[in-house]
């Protein structure tokens, strides 16, 4: 029997590899294992709790404030032994985080295929977003199969040499998740204190926005919605202290911008699908919104994911102040715009990314 073993650790990771985990647990004929490095901890458990997936090891890496060196070097080690002990025909990793890079590269060093989900996304820009754009062309050096979610994506992995024998478009899981996250009669208590005002939802977590840039795009924020009475502002911060510590400086004691705890994935789809605008420098983000239809400003200076502002429903407007706040504004204010940026289309996939990666893992097929 063939033995597949999914690795994954952070938020974004679970969320797109949970649907995969359920398709591949619900074939016969393979076993299917799933280890989670722990570099994300309560916020790993909200997605394993909302896909109820239960995982088989846990390497538990993750502590306060943790660095690149220490994520790099505790996954390393903890997925020497669990791969020892497992020895799968093929891993699995997900996208760019330090899970992603070290464990892919422990199944390198213990001959082990790895399978690379949402392959071949691109800035050709090692520092933006970092460092995750080296941890992604450092997987595709070593990925026996190659995932890639889009055309486009496979055309960057074609021009960098890889066998096109290893690549195949599956769409992106995340468009899978969405499918089963999004309900009609959803109710919450910030939904209730929305109401009647243009709720905007707000994420910002990127590692090279740590400090100025973070502030930077709080303040912009913090001057529009002093200025719009019918605008409230919903934060769901990322656990990383200094995130926290930077939002409460300059956008608390403000009653129409609201500060939460992470939320869970069912709990956050719903509010973006009800949302007016997003604000945001997250990936997922940037593939879930353009299905629903929610025009996003991208609060970083560059985009991996450049379908979606093909579709017209990304802009990548950096972190400066001055220019978040004009942007803001302006999608606010000019009604043309706003319509053209929320029609919803959706270069991400049709929702059976893990179907297709399940059928090729297991049936071999290598053309779809
Ligand atoms: C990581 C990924 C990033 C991804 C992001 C998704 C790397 C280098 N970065 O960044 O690519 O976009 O996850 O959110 O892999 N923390 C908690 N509880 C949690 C999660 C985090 O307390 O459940 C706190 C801890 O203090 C931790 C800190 O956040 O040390 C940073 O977590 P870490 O995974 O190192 O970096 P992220 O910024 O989350
Ligand atoms: N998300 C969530 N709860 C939140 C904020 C985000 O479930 O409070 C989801 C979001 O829908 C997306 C993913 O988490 O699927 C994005 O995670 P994050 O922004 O942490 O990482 P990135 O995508 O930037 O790597």
């Amino acid at each position: 029997m063939k033995k597949i073993m999914l690795i994954f650790g952070t938020r974004p990771e679970a969320i797109k590899m949970c649907p995969l985990v359920k398709e591949l647990k619900s074939r016969k004929g393979v076993d299917t294992c799933v280890c989670v490095t722990g570099q994300h901890r309560e916020m790993l458990k909200q997605v394993l709790d909302a896909f109820s997936v239960e995982p088989d090891y846990n390497l538990n890496v993750m502590h306060e404030q943790q660095t690149l060196f220490d994520v790099t070097e505790r996954v390393l080690d903890g997925m020497q032994s669990v791969l020892k002990s497992v020895n799968p025909d093929v891993a699995l990793v997900h996208g760019d985080t330090t899970t992603t890079f070290a464990s892919a590269l422990a199944c390198f060093y213990m001959g082990i295929p790895v399978g690379h989900v949402e392959a071949g996304l691109r800035t050709y820009n090692v520092h933006s977003p970092y460092p995750e754009e080296f941890n992604r062309q450092a997987v595709s050096s070593i990925a026996d199969y190659n995932f890639a979610p889009t055309a486009l994506a496979r055309d960057n992995l074609i021009r960098e040499g890889k066998k096109p024998e290893s690549i195949f478009v599956t769409g992106n899981t995340a468009i899978d998740a969405l499918g089963t996250t999004v309900v009609q009669d959803f109710q919450h208590p910030d939904l209730t204190w929305a109401q009647g005002s243009r709720l905007v939802i707000l994420t910002a977590h990127r590692r090279e926005s740590w400090g100025e840039p973070l502030r930077n795009i709080f303040k912009a924020i913090r001057r529009v919605v002093d200025e719009f009475p019918d605008v409230k502002v919903l934060y769901p911060i990322h656990l990383n202290p200094l995130i926290r510590q930077a939002a409460d400086e300059v956008l608390a004691g403000c009653d129409r911008i609201r500060l939460t705890e992470p939320m869970d994935v069912i709990t956050f789809h719903n509010f973006l699908a009800r949302s007016y605008l997003i604000l945001t420098d997250s990936g997922g983000i940037q593939e879930e919104a353009p299905s629903l239809g929610k025009p996003v400003l991208v609060l970083r200076d560059i985009t991996e994911r450049p379908e979606g502002v093909e579709a017209g429903t990304l802009k990548v407007i950096g972190t400066q102040e001055n220019v978040i706040y004009h942007e803001f504004k302006t999608l606010l204010t000019d009604e043309k715009l706003y319509d053209s940026m929320s029609r919803a289309q959706n270069p991400y996939g049709d929702g059976l990314a893990s179907k297709r990666i399940a059928d090729i893992l297991i049936k071999g097929n290598t053309r779809l």
